[in-house]
C-alpha cells in the first residue's frame, strides 16, 4: 500500500518507520521543514529505542521517504494518516487547529477513494467534523474517513506497535475498512484486529487511558488509607490483582500519574463527556485525585520532617517515570514546586531529565550531577522517580551523606526494614511510617557511627 503520514512527531515517526518496516511505502510530510531535512539527514527529533535503525532500514530500502511537499506526499496515497498534535486547552477541551489545518492541507491533493485515518488522540465525533471540512474544500464526498488510535507507550513503542494487544480501526464504510486491514494485515495472527465503528474507535483510546488513570488513581486511593489502617498497598494491589477480572498492571501506587497522554487525556475525555451531557464522575474525581496529590506529598515532607523555611531538601529524580527524559507534567517537578513555595532549598537530581526540568524549574534549586552530592547535608530527601540508579543506593551511604533523617521514598524502592537499620526515618507510600532504629537524628560519621547533635546526645543520657 501507498501510505502518507502527515506529522512527524512521536507517534507519527514512530508509526511511520513501522508501516515501512512491514512493507508499505510511506511517506512522511511535516510542516517543519527543517525536521524534514533532519530526518533526510538521519537526524531523530526524539530519543526511542530501536527507531533510528529501523528509519535507517527503511529509507535505505527506498520504502521510508521525508518529504516537505504536501502535494507529493499525499497525491499517490491509498491511505493518509494523520498523527498531528491535539494538545489540551486549559479547560480540557482539545486544541483541534493542526489537525483541522492538515486536513484542509491534504484536502486538494487527495487522489479519489483515498482513506483519511486519524491517528491523533480526539475526542468522540472529531472524525465527522473533519470530513466536514474536507468535505467542503473538495467540493465532493469521494474520499474516505477512519479512526485509527494509537496505544504506544514512550520507551516500548516499537514493541507496542509491532506486537499490540489489539488494533482498534474505525471505519464507517466498507472500503475504508478493507484498506486498513489491508495495511495491517502483516500483523495478523500476532494480535486482534478490532473492527468497530468510528465513534467507537475513538471514544476506545480515551476510555482505555482514562481507565488505567482510574487503575493508579484507585490504587493511590488506597496507599492512603492503608498509611493510617497500618496495612501496605503491595500487598494489597498483589492481592486484589490476582483476581482476574481485576488485574494487577497499573495498579503500582506512587507520586500520581504524569506524561503527555494519561493528564491531557482524561481531562479532555472528562470535558468532551461534560459537554455531551454524560458527565465522568469517576474519572473527574481520579482527575482532581492526583492533581492534588504531588501537593500533599509536598506537605508530608515539610510536617513530617519539621523542616523550617531554608532547609535544604535532595529531590532525586524529575521525570514523569523512569528511562525517559520527558519531565511533561511529571508529578515530580510539581512536587518540587510545592517544596519551594514553602521555602525550602532543594538540591536535584536526575540521570537524563535535568536538562529538560531545568527550563520549567526556577528558584533555589541546586543542580546536581550525582545523587550522593544531592544528598549531601540536605534535611530531607524526597525519591520521586523509580531511576534504577536510585534503588541501588545503600542505605548507609544515604545516611552517611544527610544531615537529616528522613527519607520520603514516593516509589518505593527501598525496604524500610534496611532503611531503619541505617538510622534513617522511612516514609514510603501505602505503608506506616518506619522510624530509625534508636529513633537518632544525626549526622553520620565516614565511619558510618551516628554523630547526635548536642541536645540530643544529652537528652540520651
Ligand atoms: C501511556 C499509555 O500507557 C499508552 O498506552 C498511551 O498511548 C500513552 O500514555 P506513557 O505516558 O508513555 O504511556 O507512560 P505509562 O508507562 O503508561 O505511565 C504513565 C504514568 O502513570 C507515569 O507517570 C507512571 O509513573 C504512572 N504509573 C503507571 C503509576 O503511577 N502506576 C502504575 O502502576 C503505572
Amino acid at each position: 500500500m501507498k501510505v502518507a503520514m502527515i506529522g512527524a512527531g512521536y507517534v507519527g515517526l514512530t508509526t511511520s518507520a513501522c508501516l515501512a518496516e512491514l512493507g508499505h511505502e510511506t511517506v512522511v510530510f511535516d510542516i517543519a521543514s527543517e525536521r524534514i531535512a533532519q530526518l533526510r539527514k538521519n537526524h531523530l527529533p526524539i530519543y526511542e529505542p530501536g527507531l533510528d535503525a529501523l528509519i535507517r532500514r527503511g529509507t535505505a530500502a527506498g520504502r521510508l521517504l521525508f518529504c516537505n511537499e504536501i502535494s507529493a506526499a499525499v497525491g499517490e496515497a491509498d491511505a493518509i494518516f494523520l498523527a498531528v498534535g491535539t494538545p489540551t486547552a486549559s479547560d480540557g477541551a482539545i486544541d483541534l487547529s493542526q489537525l483541522e489545518a492538515a486536513a484542509r492541507s491534504i484536502a486538494p491533493h487527495l487522489k479519489p477513494n483515498a482513506v483519511i485515518v486519524i491517528k491523533s488522540t480526539v475526542a468522540v465525533g472529531t472524525a465527522a467534523r473533519i470530513r466536514e471540512t474536507v468535505a467542503r474544500m473538495r467540493g465532493r464526498m469521494d474520499f474516505h474517513l477512519a479512526s485509527n488510535p494509537e496505544f504506544l507507550r514512550e520507551g516500548s513503542a516499537i514493541a507496542d506497535f509491532m506486537q499490540p494487544d489489539r488494533i482498534v480501526l474505525g471505519c464507517d464504510d466498507p472500503e475504508a475498512g478493507e484498506v486498513l486491514e489491508t495495511i495491517y494485515a502483516p500483523l495478523q495472527g500476532r494480535t486482534t484486529l478490532v473492527r468497530t465503528s468510528i465513534a467507537n474507535a475513538e471514544l476506545s483510546k480515551h476510555a482505555a487511558n482514562a481507565f488505567l488513570a482510574v487503575k493508579i488513581g484507585f490504587a493511590n486511593e488506597v496507599a492512603n488509607l492503608c498509611e493510617v489502617a497500618g496495612a501496605d498497598v503491595s500487598a494489597v494491589t498483589d492481592a486484589i490483582g490476582l483476581d482476574a477480572r481485576i488485574g494487577r498492571a497499573f495498579m503500582s501506587a506512587g507520586p500520581g500519574y504524569g506524561g503527555s497522554c494519561f493528564p491531557k487525556d482524561t481531562k479532555a475525555f472528562a470535558h468532551s463527556a461534560r459537554r455531551l451531557g454524560a458527565p465522568q464522575g469517576v474519572v473527574e474525581a481520579v482527575i482532581s485525585g492526583n492533581r492534588d496529590r504531588p501537593v500533599r506529598l509536598a506537605a508530608r515532607v515539610v510536617d513530617g520532617a519539621r523542616l523550617r523555611r531554608g532547609d535544604h531538601v535532595a529531590l532525586l529524580g524529575l521525570a514523569f517515570k523512569a528511562n525517559t527524559d520527558d519531565i511533561r507534567e511529571s508529578p515530580a517537578i510539581a512536587i518540587a514546586n510545592a517544596l519551594l513555595r514553602a521555602g525550602m532549598r532543594l538540591k536535584v537530581h536526575d540521570p537524563k531529565a535535568a536538562r529538560n526540568a531545568r527550563k520549567v524549574l526556577k528558584g533555589d534549586v541546586e543542580w546536581c550531577i550525582d545523587p550522593v552530592e544531592a544528598l549531601d547535608g540536605v534535611e530531607a530527601c524526597v525519591v520521586a522517580t523509580e531511576w534504577s540508579e536510585y534503588a541501588g543506593l545503600r542505605p548507609r551511604d544515604i545516611a552517611r551523606a544527610m544531615a537529616g533523617r528522613h527519607v520520603f521514598d514516593y516509589r518505593n524502592l527501598f525496604d524500610p526494614a534496611a532503611m531503619r537499620a541505617a538510622g534513617l526515618h522511612h516514609h514510603s507510600i501505602g505503608r506506616k511510617m518506619v522510624k530509625a532504629e534508636g529513633g537518632h537524628r544525626g549526622k553520620m560519621t565516614e565511619a558510618g557511627a551516628l554523630v547526635l547533635p548536642q541536645n540530643a546526645a544529652a537528652s540520651q543520657a
